[in-house]
């Protein structure tokens, strides 16, 4: 049965049926401007769905055709330390993939867990730790039950990432994401800690969104802006504005680099 958000949101898109879903994270807010006239849905305005309460995340889906693609932008996501129940997540998944979503990439600001992974660098995420705590397959949820994550993030969609970074001279780092719940940004200790599990960058998102993607059987893809040096590897201090300002940056290369991608079958 449709449940009212789903029943809103198909009203709204009036027959545009998307594909892709990209969660923009920091720093890539204005990758929307490459919709010609898209479909603006503000959180807001969505029956039941989350309302994001972090300053400068903007809070709105957009709709819209980008290369070959019929592509939903999330502009600003939830996130677990804002209070959030896991479950949301699960739900705002499922609405994606009931709309006809096959596709979901998340995109993020992490912190360094290598002096050789500096600010300022894209990391494609190969796989991921779940340092959260939480799971929102947690209690009642759909079937699949135990849903296998030994490739969560497509290998398909990794390679055609990598190859047209490769072609456009783009540097694209691969590594392990480690999400920690914040909101505080991690101790030396935990960067340390981090470290030794394996893990090459940090951060406080996506592998909730990660999770649920796999569950629901799309094809997942995870990218990291990287804002900062992990705590202890450098010698500032982790300031958000500096964060915000490196980000920006970094994700105009993202942004050159999704839409690449999105010109491809
Ligand atoms: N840690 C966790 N999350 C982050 C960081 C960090 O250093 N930088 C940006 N997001």
């Amino acid at each position: 049965m449709e449940n009212e958000t789903l029943i809103y949101l198909k009203n709204k898109l009036n027959g545009f049926v998307p594909d892709t879903a990209i969660v923009l994270g920091s720093g890539l807010g204005n990758f929307t401007e490459l919709m010609k006239d898209p479909i603006i849905i503000p959180y807001a305005d969505i029956p039941n769905a989350p309302k994001p309460t972090i300053k400068g995340h903007q809070g709105r889906l957009c709709a819209g055709v980008i290369g070959k693609h019929n592509v939903i932008c999330l502009q600003g996501r939830t996130h677990l330390y804002e209070g959030m129940d896991p479950h949301v997540i699960m739900a705002s998944t499922q609405q994606l993939k009931d709309l006809g979503v096959k596709r979901f990439i998340a995109t993020n600001a992490a912190g360094s867990l290598r002096v050789d992974l500096p600010a300022g660098s894209l990391m494609l995420i190969e796989d991921h730790i779940n340092f959260s705590g939480k799971n929102p397959l947690i209690g009642a949820h759909p079937a699949p039950y135990f849903p296998d994550m030994s490739v969560a993030y497509d290998l398909e969609m990794r390679q055609k990432m990598q190859a047209i970074a490769q072609r456009e001279n783009i540097p694209l780092y691969s590594g392990v994401y480690i999400m920690a719940l914040g909101p505080n940004y991690e101790t030396p200790a935990e960067v340390r800690m981090f470290r030794s599990f394996g893990a090459d960058a940090v951060g406080m998102s996506t592998v909730p969104e990660i999770i649920t993607a796999v569950h629901a059987n799309m094809k997942a893809l995870g990218i990291s802006v990287i804002a900062n040096l992990g705590a202890g590897l450098g010698d500032e201090h982790l300031d958000h504005d500096d964060v915000v300002k490196t980000v920006a940056e970094a994700g105009q290369k993202l942004s050159y680099l999704l839409q690449k991608f999105l010109e491809e079958e």
